[in-house]
Formats: C-alpha cells, sequence, structure tokens
C-alpha cells in the first residue's frame, strides 16, 4: 500500500524531525539573509567589528563634501549623525553608546575638557574626531556635549560660531604692527557691550572684551580667568607680561591657528575673525590682571 506514496517518514517521531528541521532551516536562512541586508554582524567579536568599521570607514570620510576647509557651525546633534553615530549609537568597538548612563557617568565625571580632548585627539579604538579630521574642534566640541548630555551630563554646547564670512580679510600677511599693546590699554573709554564690535584703537573695557570673545566665538574655548579648551587669558596675559612681539605674534597665531605652547590641543585657524576685531582682543587679553 505504501508503494505509490512512498516516502521517507514512516513513523511519527520521525515527521517531528523533520517539521523541526524545516524549521530551523527556514530560521538560519531568515538570520543570514537579514545580516547582508543590515550589514550587521552578532556583537562581541572585536575583529569582526574592525571589520565592519573599515568597510563604513570610506563612506563616512566622502560625506563631508568640502574637504578642505574645517567646518564649523554643525549643531551637536548633526556631527553625531554625521560622524560620532557610527560607533556611538551600537556601542562598537567600545564605545560608550548614546544614552547609556552607566557607561559614561565615569567619563562625564572626569569634566568636559578630558571628553573634549578624548574626542578631538582620539582615544583607543576611537581616532581623532571619531576619524573625519575635516571636523571643526569646536563641531567634535558639540558632538561630545550632545552625547553626554544625552547620557546623564549636563553641559553647555560651545555657542555656534558664524560661517566663515568673506574669505579675503587680507589673511597671512605679516601682522601690521600695533605697537606698545600693554600701554594702550586703559580702562574706561570703551565702546558699549551691546555693539560686539571692535572699534580700531580703542580699548576694550572687560565687558566690551567679553562681548567681542562671544561674538567672534572664542568664548567657547576660553575662559578670561579659567582654562577651557584654550588657556584662559589671565594667564595668556601673565605670560606675555613686558614681551613686545606678543600682540603681533598672537594676532597672527589667532588667525592661523596652532599648538604646542599651552598643550597638543591645536587652536584651529579663526579666518573669519576681522583683523581689528584680533588686533582689539589680543591687546584686551595683554592687559588682563589676574
Ligand atoms: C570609530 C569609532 C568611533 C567613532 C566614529 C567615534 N567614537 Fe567616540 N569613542 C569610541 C570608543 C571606542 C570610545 C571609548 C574609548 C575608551 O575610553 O577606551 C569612545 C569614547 C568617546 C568619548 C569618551 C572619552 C573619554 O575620555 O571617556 C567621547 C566624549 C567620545 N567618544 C566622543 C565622540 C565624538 C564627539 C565622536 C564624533 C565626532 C566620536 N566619539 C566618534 C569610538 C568612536
Ligand atoms: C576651538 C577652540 C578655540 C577657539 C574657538 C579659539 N581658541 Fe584660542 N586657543 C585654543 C587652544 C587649544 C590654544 C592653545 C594653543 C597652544 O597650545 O599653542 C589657544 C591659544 C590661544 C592664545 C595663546 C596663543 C599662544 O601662542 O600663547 C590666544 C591669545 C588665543 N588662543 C586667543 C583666541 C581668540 C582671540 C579667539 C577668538 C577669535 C580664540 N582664541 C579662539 C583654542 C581655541
Amino acid at each position: 500500500m505504501s508503494d505509490k506514496h512512498s516516502s521517507f517518514i514512516k513513523t511519527p517521531k520521525q515527521l517531528v524531525i523533520v517539521v523541526g528541521l524545516a524549521f530551523a532551516i527556514t530560521i538560519a536562512l531568515v538570520v543570514l539573509l537579514s545580516q547582508l541586508v543590515t550589514g550587521v554582524r552578532s556583537p562581541g567579536n572585536r575583529d569582526d567589528q574592525t571589520g565592519v568599521l573599515n568597510r563604513i570607514k570610506p563612506v563616512g570620510e566622502v560625506t563631508i563634501a568640502d574637504a578642505t576647509a574645517p567646518q564649523a557651525g554643525m549643531t551637536g546633534e548633526q556631527v553625531y549623525q554625521d560622524v560620532c553615530k557610527t560607533c556611538h549609537e551600537a556601542g562598537l568597538v567600545g564605545a560608550p553608546k548614546l544614552g547609556d548612563k552607566g557607561a559614561w557617568a565615569p567619563r562625564i565625571k572626569r569634566g568636559i575638557d578630558a571628553l573634549y580632548a578624548s574626542a578631538i585627539n582620539g582615544k583607543d579604538q576611537m581616532p581623532p574626531k571619531g576619524g573625519n579630521r575635516n571636523l571643526a574642534d569646536i563641531d567634535v566640541q558639540r558632538g561630545v556635549v550632545y552625547m553626554a548630555n544625552r547620557s546623564g551630563g549636563s553641559f553647555n554646547e560651545p555657542p555656534a560660531v558664524p560661517a566663515p564670512a568673506v574669505a579675503t580679510t587680507s589673511t597671512s600677511t605679516a601682522p601690521v604692527a600695533t605697537t606698545a599693546p600693554a600701554a594702550a590699554v586703559t580702562a574706561g573709554a570703551a565702546p558699549p557691550a551691546a555693539t560686539g564690535a571692535a572699534r580700531p584703537g580703542v580699548p576694550l573695557d572687560l565687558k566690551a572684551g567679553e562681548a567681542l570673545m562671544q561674538k567672534d566665538g572664542c568664548a567657547a574655548c576660553h575662559g578670561i580667568d579659567k582654562k577651557i579648551v584654550g588657556p584662559a587669558y589671565v594667564d595668556v596675559a601673565a605670560k606675555y607680561n613686558g614681551d613686545a612681539g606678543a600682540q603681533a605674534k598672537l594676532a597672527q597665531k589667532i588667525k592661523a591657528g596652532g599648538a604646542g605652547v599651552w598643550g597638543q590641543v591645536p587652536m584651529p585657524p579663526n579666518p573669519q575673525v576681522p583683523d581689528d576685531d584680533i588686533k582689539a582682543l589680543v591687546s584686551w587679553i595683554l592687559a588682563l590682571k589676574k
């Protein structure tokens, strides 16, 4: 009787095995397919993850179209979406995940400066600036604040830097000598803070200087009497006290950026800041007292 419908399933036990096998194969196929589609591998294997990183890296690198100039003016969230998410969303290669308060708490405790430094200079498996060297430091910092604040921190996001204005401010010509910087600055006749613009030759008082450093984006990295990313301005004043060449040297450095005087963290170039502003700022900084 069994000759026509011959089947190798002869007993209930065999039936169970066949059904079970069919089920297992289907699931395996679905898993394989979904890995193919999403490109996600099982977590836990560092080599695997680095492999993923290497494959997605070039994509991350081409996303910033204007490759030459450091880009400033992205929001923290944009920076996160563009660059940091790659690792910090899923916790790749040991990155603390966005929103994982447990993983962030000990880091946040070390202070925002330490986090800025790690993100800008790189740390362990994290390349400098998350691998995108075209990011301006300040954008990296906004990315840091964005992540930290969504993971238990409460830091102030560095203020937006005004978009680079007309790029034709006579840049790296030899700085015009403004002589005797310190002597020129006397408290008193100063433009009202609210204008926020430097008038050549008019010394700034504390408030006007503060307003100008806000307007020109310096305050994101500098405090008057406290180190942020860059040195406290009173410390700059103390360092160059009596140095006649300081005015020209510092104006040049602010324009062009540079590192190594106060540590490894560089100051990015500030091409968008008008020369008059820089002159006024440097005079003001050099006249500050502790
Ligand atoms: C290629 C992967 C990767 C990318 C991209 C990446 N990170 Fe990270 N990040 C890591 C890893 C890994 C760690 C943990 C390093 C450690 O503490 O050992 C980390 C840690 C951090 C920390 C904590 C540092 C500390 O000192 O505790 C901050 C802040 C941070 N990242 C910010 C950023 C920002 C901002 C970006 C985007 C601009 C970014 N990361 C992009 C992998 C990455
Ligand atoms: C993105 C952060 C950042 C911004 C924005 C920034 N600075 Fe700096 N600044 C730094 C860092 C970091 C240093 C230390 C560089 C070094 O060690 O040589 C520095 C150094 C300086 C110094 C001392 C330079 C020296 O050689 O001793 C002066 C003066 C200064 N900044 C003024 C300014 C002014 C004015 C502005 C705004 C127009 C500004 N900075 C904007 C980060 C910044």
